[in-house]
């Protein structure tokens, strides 16, 4: 990677030299490309040049650390729409939880700064709520395999189905069983087509789409499109996008709703 940019930067100075060009430092080169995290695509800037269209994300842009991915996202409380921003960057209005991906540190900032504010509940409404709200309250904790249970972390984290259990048993739906497969096998729950999840209800991966004898993971639905989930090791507890099928892990078809 470094060497490429060597010899790009290489190159493209020999031909300003000649051509007369203004000197461009090598950071330059790297501002504008395109990158990709678990959070959403971005482009790789300044930081400062970030902080008030979008939320910056380190670790996905080669270079000094000032240059950083931004993601630029749009979000809609519902009673007001904003950017998703990092709390701790500046934001006109109300900071909102519970409408943006990644951790508890990047929220809603809403333009309207009278009906919301930080502490607002989470998106949704219905007694889900209250199972979504359980989840999104733990966002950033680490993954932790075999973590997590009716009482909270352990070890400091969850796991998927830890977090799941945590949070049906935390918002007062029952005590649920503790792997994904049993969870989704368990008769306290009401399977439905996923097309007609609400919040709350739990969604599940399995390995080769098998959902009578593979489930290997389970998310809470938070929305169309957006779960909040404790994905694996080196993910913390976080919103993100629903995805279909990855490392060879497939969506099942049925939601399970305990609430
Ligand atoms: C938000 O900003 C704080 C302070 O700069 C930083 O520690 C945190 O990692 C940021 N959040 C994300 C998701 O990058």
């Amino acid at each position: 990677m470094h060497l490429q940019y060597s010899l790009f930067y290489l190159s493209h100075a020999v031909l300003t030299t000649t051509a007369l060009v203004p000197f461009h430092p090598l950071q330059e080169r790297q501002i504008g490309q395109a990158c990709t995290t678990l959070d959403g695509a971005g482009t790789c800037q300044n930081t400062a040049d970030c902080t008030t269209q979008g939320f910056n994300l380190a670790g996905y842009c080669p270079g000094p650390a000032d240059i950083q991915c931004c993601i630029k996202q749009t979000c809609n409380t519902g009673s007001s729409s904003g950017i998703c921003m990092n709390t701790s960057d500046k934001c006109g209005g109300s900071f909102v939880p519970g409408f943006c991906p990644g951790d508890s540190t990047i929220q809603c900032c809403t333009s309207s700064s009278s009906s919301s504010s930080s502490s607002s509940p989470p998106p949704s409404s219905g007694s889900g709520a209250s199972l979504v709200a359980a989840a999104v309250a733990e966002e950033g904790l680490p993954y932790v395999w075999g973590g997590g249970g009716c009482d909270g972390p352990s070890d400091g984290g969850f796991d998927c189905s830890g977090l799941t259990q945590y949070a049906t048993c935390k918002s007062g739906h029952g005590l649920i069983p503790r792997t994904a497969q049993t969870q989704y096998d368990s008769p306290m729950g009401e399977h439905l087509a996923r097309a007609d999840a609400e919040a709350g209800d739990l969604i599940f991966w399995a390995d080769g789409g098998d959902c009578v004898g593979s489930v290997a993971h389970v998310g809470i639905f938070m929305r169309e499109g957006w779960m909040v989930n404790a994905a694996e090791t080196g993910t913390p507890v976080r919103e993100q996008s629903i995805w279909s099928s990855s490392g060879g892990e497939s969506i099942c078809p049925d939601a399970v709703r305990f609430w």
